[in-house]
């Protein structure tokens, strides 16, 4: 299967909305309306199938939001029933990490019932309550309120210094220190590109 990760376009929307909402329907995550996702377009991405013709068949997507200038969301991730289990979903979230990484989030977070899907992709789990309190803003919407069954999960973005690029330790990037303070350091950092607009 080529699996093809890019940004949303508007003509993705009603899919993308269908695909959310379904699950949603299913008390499996929060429903999305259109203009919502319109509002927030440069968040999301979405994972397609790409034919030999040039045609696309959305297989999945996954968002970005910002809680604060250092902590960015994974959300509203969700693949299409007929392509999971096969790495869609553990590749949009590479890439909203990626996506993070290029923002200069230090932290990226969800609230997730599928935490060893997480875990396998770097993240840990951590006390709900040591987040950002702006991660609950959108509970009140949600049917399970009062009985919320979702685990935290954390990745702590790491940049390695180059002594320890040959297997050193990775240092974790300081939250409370802006990525423009880090300026005559930054040169040192190696960079991996991940292109979002093309096959990874
Ligand atoms: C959660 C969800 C996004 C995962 O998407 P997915 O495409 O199935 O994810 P992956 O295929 O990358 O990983 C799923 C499992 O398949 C396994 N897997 C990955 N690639 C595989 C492959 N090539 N062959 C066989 N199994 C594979 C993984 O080990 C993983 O196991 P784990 O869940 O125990 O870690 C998807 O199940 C979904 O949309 N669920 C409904 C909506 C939902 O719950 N959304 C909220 C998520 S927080």
């Amino acid at each position: 299967m080529a699996v093809a990760i890019r940004q949303a376009q508007p003509e993705d929307i009603t899919e993308l909305v269908e695909l959310i909402n379904g699950f949603a329907a299913r008390n499996l995550m929060l429903p999305r309306t259109p203009e919502a996702v319109l509002k927030t377009l440069p968040d999301w991405l979405v994972a397609v199938e790409r034919d030999t013709g040039g045609g696309e068949t959305l297989l999945g997507c996954g968002a970005l939001v910002a809680l604060t200038p250092e902590l960015a969301e994974v959300r509203s991730l969700a693949v299409h029933e007929r392509g999971q289990g096969k790495g869609v979903g553990s590749i949009v979230v590479e890439h909203l990490v990626a996506l993070a990484k290029a923002r200069e989030f230090s932290q990226v977070c969800a609230l997730t019932l599928r935490e060893e899907f997480f875990q396998r992709l770097g993240f840990e789990i951590v006390d709900r309550w040591s987040i950002s309190p702006k991660v609950w803003q959108e509970c009140i919407y949600c049917p399970k309120f009062h009985r919320c069954d979702e685990v935290a999960v954390m990745k702590y973005l790491t940049v390695r210094r180059p002594e320890e690029s040959s297997g050193g330790k990775p240092v974790a990037a300081n939250p409370l220190l802006k990525w423009q303070a880090w300026q005559p350091l930054k040169l040192a950092y190696s960079y991996k590109p991940i292109h979002l607009d093309g096959e990874s």
